[in-house]
């Protein structure tokens, strides 16, 4: 938790940024605090709810204590009053006077502001309380309220960035302990388990479900029982959420043995090409529409000398053909989500009125943050390069992007896999740079060195 100045200044700002009504936010736990509700107040225990009276600038934090049998089974914890304090709310109230705090609120016809539910037992207690049936609460939450939580939280505070940091130290642990461990023989299964084991250890939990798998072709490949073999790549994509909430997200892919091939190094090059420059180009005022459309040019000429695709780069780009190769765009926002603020609906989070998701089109309607990067933004640079043989074979039959792609050559490399490389971006005053101390070996030679050294 961050000091009580925060919160309370937090609060503080949300109340300019919106006009009149109640808002309502409600957080959960033991799972996971809902990541708005710990932005505005800090506090990771379940059966707590958030009021904040826009018109009188009231503050209500709205949970039960706990009886002597919670305190048998869990210990004793804070009284509500004692948490209120901690974060600088001014007032609380039992679970029992939320219902009358709302019909209050609904008879006088004011607004009730409350954020897109995910949650079924919050969809329920809506239900309870405003009577709106779970199917319509998406379009009934405040998009008052979520512009003005996505305009706050895009922008990280300091503290928030020291924060990203600590997520990224451990972070490296991670990805480092992947590196050590690997070679053929153990199970996928077995070097994620130990790299989960670092995030556990120094942090709060996973940042999200760990990938470790050699079908790198495979978006959201989870580790299996496979063992890891000699020639193959492996990708590992993983991160960690600190104590505090905060997370971490990169990517890398090494070869098993320690030694890439010359085949892997051409691939390997070109996404290592698309990662750096996407950090020559991601500053203040620039669309990161505009970034992932310039590493798809770079990507598309790069794969044009491999003799993969063909024709004019700005045409294929526009068709889409570079697609078969990065389906995905190339990158969110990240913080105290891992795709930040997800839950709040990535049009609202990656996109304005100036700059629309292309939904139309396979890979680009993936691209969840499009708009103009600010200081203080935090996104992932992501492009990969993967080789997905049903893909090939769809394409191939229909005939999609023809004039654009090398059919014959793709076959070739059916049996490829794919290959990812993912770094942290905050948006400085003048451009950007990674988040972390110690850069994840990525150059195909310190990640040979890495693994060599390791085995020693
Ligand atoms: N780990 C999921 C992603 O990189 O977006
Ligand atoms: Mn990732
Ligand atoms: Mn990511």
């Amino acid at each position: 938790m961050f000091d009580k100045a925060t919160y309370v200044g937090r609060r503080a700002k949300l109340r300019e940024l919106m006009k009149d009504g109640i808002i309502i936010l409600f957080g959960y736990y033991p799972f996971r605090q809902d990541s708005s509700f710990l932005y505005y107040f800090g506090l990771n225990r379940d059966g707590l709810v958030g009021v904040i009276d826009l018109d009188n600038g009231t503050e209500t934090l709205v949970g039960d204590d706990i009886d002597i049998e919670d305190i048998v089974w869990y210990g004793s914890v804070d009284s509500v009053k004692d948490m209120a304090e901690r974060v600088g709310v001014a007032n609380t109230a039992p679970m029992k006077s939320l219902k009358s705090i709302c019909n209050e609120a609904m008879r006088q016809k004011r607004r009730i502001h409350f954020l897109p539910p995910y949650r079924h037992d919050t969809k329920i207690q809506i239900f309870d309380l405003l009577g709106i049936h779970p199917v319509q609460q998406k379009e009934a939450a405040s998009i008052e309220l979520i512009r003005a939580v996505v305009k706050m939280r895009s922008t990280k505070e300091q503290q928030e960035i020291e924060e990203l940091e600590r997520a990224a130290v451990i972070g490296y642990k991670m990805h480092t302990t992947a590196m050590r461990l690997t070679k053929p023989g153990l199970t996928e299964k077995f070097v994620a388990g130990q790299v989960d084991s670092i995030a556990l250890s120094y942090g709060a939990m996973t940042s999200f479900a760990t990938i470790f798998s050699q079908h790198g072709e495979i978006m959201h490949g989870n580790p299996s029982m496979a063992e890891l073999e000699s020639g193959r790549l492996v990708l590992c994509d993983c991160g960690a959420e600190t104590i505090n909430n905060y997370c971490s997200d990169n990517t890398r892919t090494f070869p098993v043995n320690g030694k890439f091939t010359e085949r892997q190094l051409e691939i390997y090059s070109i996404v290592e090409a698309c990662h750096d420059h996407a950090l020559d180009v991601a500053k203040p005022g620039v669309k990161y529409m505009d970034v992932h459309l310039s590493v798809c040019r770079l990507m598309t000429e790069r794969l044009k000398e491999l003799g993969l695709m063909k024709g004019d780069v700005d045409e294929a780009v526009a068709a889409g053909a570079h697609a078969m190769f990065l389906p995905h765009g190339l990158g969110h926002m990240m913080g105290m989500d891992v795709h930040d603020m997800e839950a709040l609906d990535q049009i609202y989070v990656g996109f304005d009125e100036e700059t629309r998701p292309n939904l139309e089109q396979f890979g680009t309607n993936c691209l969840r943050m499009g708009r103009r990067l600010q200081e203080g933004f935090v996104v992932t640079d992501e492009p990969g390069i993967y080789f997905i043989p049903d893909l090939i074979d769809d394409w191939r039959a229909s005939g999609h992007c023809k004039d654009f792609l090398c059919f014959d050559k793709l076959d070739e490399y059916k049996d490829f896999g794919g290959i990812r490389l993912e770094d942290d971006i905050l948006i400085t005053a003048d451009g950007c740079r990674f988040l972390g101390k110690d850069t994840i070996p990525i150059r195909p030679k310190d990640v040979e060195e890495f693994m060599a050294q390791a085995r020693g």
